[in-house]
């Protein structure tokens, strides 16, 4: 099952993406967590001990590693580099596990979209395509915006995208954008999750105003989540209402 989590910055993709894998992991199912933020942050949502941390570093600086897959060095133009590099011991070489959950840091990610033509590029991309291929039972991508990453040729192959919002009318435009991008390449699974609601009114606000996204569910806004971080703990751990709330979503997911 491949879920891709995606939705504007702030707004709560690193948080639901932490507690998904959280709870797919404890119901004994092998998850891979790839963190494709350009400033990663999910293996803090996840509670990594800071020794594991130390183990990771995204794959799009680790430029040795891509200057002998691609036989060009990052950073350099024209010149000739292979554009499907060896990818396949990556995940299991340069992830960490903890609690059940593998986690893979493959920093800035430009696929699908124009982006530059360059070895560092062509890596990430075709490890993007790997990890769509592979058979994790639960592969998690934490994406950094919106759907850009996603080229059509791997469309096929993420179950699901959840655009999570926060009940702003802004945060809906963002996710009706995301919503357009998608169609245009295919991707018709979409589900809206609210984050940071506060009261019945603003999940109500989500149900009437969504972009024509069915509302998989909502986690409600809680001072617990900014505690969770200061302590350097799990928002699993450590704020009830919001690992119930993603329960619940899982339920509803049916995947
Ligand atoms: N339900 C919530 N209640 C309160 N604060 C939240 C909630 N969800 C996320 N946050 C806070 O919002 C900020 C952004 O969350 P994060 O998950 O990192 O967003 P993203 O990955 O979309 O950038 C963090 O400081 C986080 O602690
Ligand atoms: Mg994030």
């Amino acid at each position: 099952m491949k879920l891709a989590v995606s939705g504007k910055g702030g707004v709560g993709k690193t948080t639901l993406t932490a507690l998904l894998a959280q709870i797919y992991a404890d119901q004994g199912r092998q998850v891979l967590a790839a963190d494709a933020d350009p400033s990663p942050c999910l293996a803090g949502a996840l509670g990594f001990p800071s020794e594991l941390r130390a183990k990771l570093r995204p794959i799009s600086e680790m430029d040795q590693l891509i200057y002998e897959r691609t036989g060009a060095r990052p950073g350099t133009m024209g010149g000739f580099f292979t554009i499907n590099p060896r990818v396949d011991d990556i995940p299991e070489r340069f992830s960490v596990e903890h609690r059940g959950v593998r986690l893979l840091e493959m920093g800035a990610v430009d696929i699908g979209g124009s982006g530059c033509i360059c070895p560092e590029s062509a890596m990430l991309k075709t490890l993007f395509t790997h990890l769509l291929f592979r058979q994790d039972q639960v592969l998690l991508l934490d994406m950094y915006a919106g759907v850009e990453h996603l080229g059509r040729a791997t469309v096929d192959f993420v179950d699901a995208m959840l655009v999570v919002v926060e009940p702003t009318r802004r945060s809906l435009g963002t996710a009706a954008q995301i919503k357009t991008l998608a169609n245009d390449i295919g991707l018709k699974r979409l589900w809206l999750v609210g984050n940071k609601v506060r009261n019945s009114d603003e999940a109500d606000f989500l149900y009437r105003e969504t972009p024509g996204l069915p509302v998989l569910g909502w986690l409600p806004a809680d001072l617990a989540v900014q505690e969770a971080d200061r302590l350097g703990l799990p928002v699993y751990d450590h704020v009830p209402a919001l690992r119930q709330a993603a329960e619940e979503i899982v339920k509803e997911l049916k995947l």
